[in-house]
């Protein structure tokens, strides 16, 4: 996700803002700027080091901000970069968030002569800040009144030629820490940037502002009256900060679940309404109306969450789908008839098998339409409609919150088709829409489990072959699960969908072949149960994935982890948890490094 750095003191503040930048790089980016008082503002794509190579010796002054941006509206460029101004180029800004009303704002801007140069949503904020100074007094109600009339989610710094001396802060759904030095004051996205300076810090909470000096910080909150908070010292190493206070960005990725989910609904799902939108799909919602069939491709983990979208799409919006993978699909002579769609599903936008996919099934006439989590990558730029995930990067090679953030992404597709289509009536599209907004809550409860579900991989930690088995809804998960395994552990893991038992894989079941068997409280639950007993028949150990409130499994299987109850459809995001959370601690206990997993690379762009 983008970082935000700014420094208000005595030193020169392009040094600092530059290492600022280099401790937030390991969020990911694509392009970097910076603005510094009295010496102006300069923007680069690529690396920091490329904007320090343009900085050169020139840009002096002791206050300033600087941001690493990661694309969500507009390409990756200079001119969509952080900072941004408003006409006059007095004020500059840099943002982290989704500011979900930019649209009418910029068309109400617009009207009274504002002219933008970026195709960003954070270039509106220094433009409302710029009409509002026209009628308000000072700088600080101007920029509240802006606070109140932007919707969505911000983590702002802003410097202004009104008040060359301060830095001005606020917070919304994007995290901001000030860092509360000896003559001089730092703010920014996570303490990773500032640990090196001070290790006093205050955590702005949402809906609070600041004004930083060089000697002062001052907080408030958003009716104006002053905050009293005093900084608090924070004891981790730089290296642990990054990485949020966790060992590994695979855990920090997996315990972000709940927000993974309620980014991923930002600005599609209305809690009031209870209805979905995907403005992105509008260009194709015609197209869409009238397909025949959807082919999703993909790779890895992708291909799973494309597995329970099928699953999704045929049961709600009734439309013929198929999975493939994208490294054979790209070789067989697949046939594509009018009235197909293909569908690709992609943390990095560059997998080259699902790119090479996607290219023959547009050589062949089919629209495309993808979830994509890296904005101006390759396949997003190729696809005819994307839905971005709206996530951040994801570092730890084992994709863990991209996927939850996919199955949702599928969730709400299928109900926009299922709408536009007409094959979901109101009371089922409603239902799936309460149980999608309950999510958040349910993966938390999971996430407060981590402990329980760490005694259990102790446990199963000297096994060398596991088999995974689900069934519907869970049958992708036995695939995610076994892979989850198998790539950070490097222990042999299978996944199998249940009724397949008996055509082959229970043959190897014995006392040190040990089955994760996911049987929740749905429609298939009692197969999966005479499953289970055909296991304990062969002396396999079982662990359970089960349903809060099942009383039978705790008596058959061997351990169980439970997860609380949604519908049907939905169940694959919350067994995929502890699975993930199991394949971490087995990964840890072997002693491997769970984000690097010898032999994988986070972006396949090779065959
Ligand atoms: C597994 C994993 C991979 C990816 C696959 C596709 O944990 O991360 O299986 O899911 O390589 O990558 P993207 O999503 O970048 O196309």
């Amino acid at each position: 996700m983008c970082g935000i750095f700014g420094y208000v003191g005595k030193r020169q503040a392009a040094p600092l803002l530059i290492d600022g930048l280099k401790a937030l790089e390991y969020r990911g980016y694509d392009s970097a700027g910076l603005y510094i008082v009295g010496a102006g503002c300069a923007k680069a794509v690529g690396q920091v080091k490329n904007l320090e190579t343009k900085l050169g010796d020139g840009f002096s002054g002791n206050t300033g901000l600087a941001h690493t941006r990661w694309a969500t509206h507009g390409v990756p460029s200079e001119v969509n970069s952080h900072p941004h101004s408003d006409c006059e180029q007095k004020i500059w800004l840099a943002h982290n968030g989704i500011i979900e009303n930019y649209n009418e704002l910029k068309e109400e801007l617009i009207s009274k002569g504002h002219k933008f140069v970026s195709a960003t949503d954070t270039e509106v904020v220094a433009h409302l800040i710029e009409e509002n100074i026209k009628s308000d007094s000072s700088f600080s109600e101007a920029l509240l009144k802006t606070l109140k009339a932007i919707r969505g989610t911000y983590g702002l710094v802003i410097s202004s030629v009104h008040e060359p001396e301060k830095i001005f802060v606020a917070r919304k759904g994007s995290p901001i820490v000030l860092g509360i030095g000896e003559g001089e004051n730092f703010v920014a996205s996570d303490p990773s940037a500032i640990v090196p300076h001070t290790k006093r810090v205050i955590y702005l909470n949402d809906g609070e502002w600041a004004i930083l000096t060089a000697g002062s910080y001052q907080l408030f909150d958003l009716e104006g009256t002053e905050i009293s908070r005093e900084p608090q010292t924070i004891e981790w190493s730089v290296e642990q900060t990054q990485k949020g206070g966790y060992d590994h960005f695979m855990m920090k990725e997996i315990v972000e679940g709940d927000n993974v989910i309620k980014n991923s609904l930002r600005g599609r799902l209305d809690e009031v309404s209870l209805e979905v939108k995907l403005p992105e799909l509008d260009s194709v919602a015609n197209q869409l109306k009238d397909i025949k069939r959807i082919i999703i491709t993909s790779c890895g983990t992708a291909l799973y969450s494309g597995m329970v979208g099928e699953y999704m799409i045929e049961e709600l919006a009734k439309v013929p789908v198929e999975i493939e993978y994208a490294s054979e699909f790209r070789y067989r002579s697949p046939i594509i008839e009018p009235g197909t769609m293909i569908m690709s599903i992609t943390q990095s936008g560059e997998t080259a098998d699902t790119l090479a996919a996607i290219r023959e099934a547009k050589r062949q006439g089919a629209l495309v339409v993808s979830i994509v989590n890296t904005v101006g990558s390759t396949i997003a730029r190729e696809s005819d409609a994307v839905m971005f995930n709206q996530i951040g990067p994801e570092i730890g090679v084992a994709s863990t919150k991209a996927f939850m953030s996919q199955v949702t992404l599928f969730a709400l597709f299928t109900l926009y088709l299922g709408k536009i289509r007409g094959t979901i009536n109101e009371e089922m599209y409603k239902k799936v829409v309460q149980e999608i907004i309950a999510l958040p809550d349910k993966i938390k409860s999971i996430l407060s489990r981590q402990e329980e579900i760490k005694l259990i991989a102790d446990k199963y930690s000297r096994f060398e072959d596991f088999l995974f088995m689900g069934r519907k809804y869970t049958f992708p998960i036995a695939f995610e699960g076994a892979l989850k395994l198998k790539e950070i552990s490097y222990v042999h893991a299978e996944g199998y969908g249940a009724g397949e038992m008996k055509h082959g894989p229970i043959a190897m079941i014995d006392e040190n072949f040990p089955t994760v068997a996911l049987a929740l409280s749905d429609a298939v639950y009692e197969k999966m149960v005479s499953n289970i007993e055909e296991i304990k028949a062969r002396s396999g150990k079982v662990l359970a994935i089960a349903t809060e409130g099942n009383t039978t499994l705790s008596n058959l299987a061997d351990d169980v982890i439970y997860v609380p109850e949604t519908i049907e459809m939905l169940e694959a995001l919350l067994a995929v948890v502890p699975l993930q959370i199991f394949a971490y601690y087995i990964g840890v206990g072997r002693g491997y490094n769970v984000d690097k997993p010898r032999n994988l690379a986070k972006s396949v762009t090779v065959e």
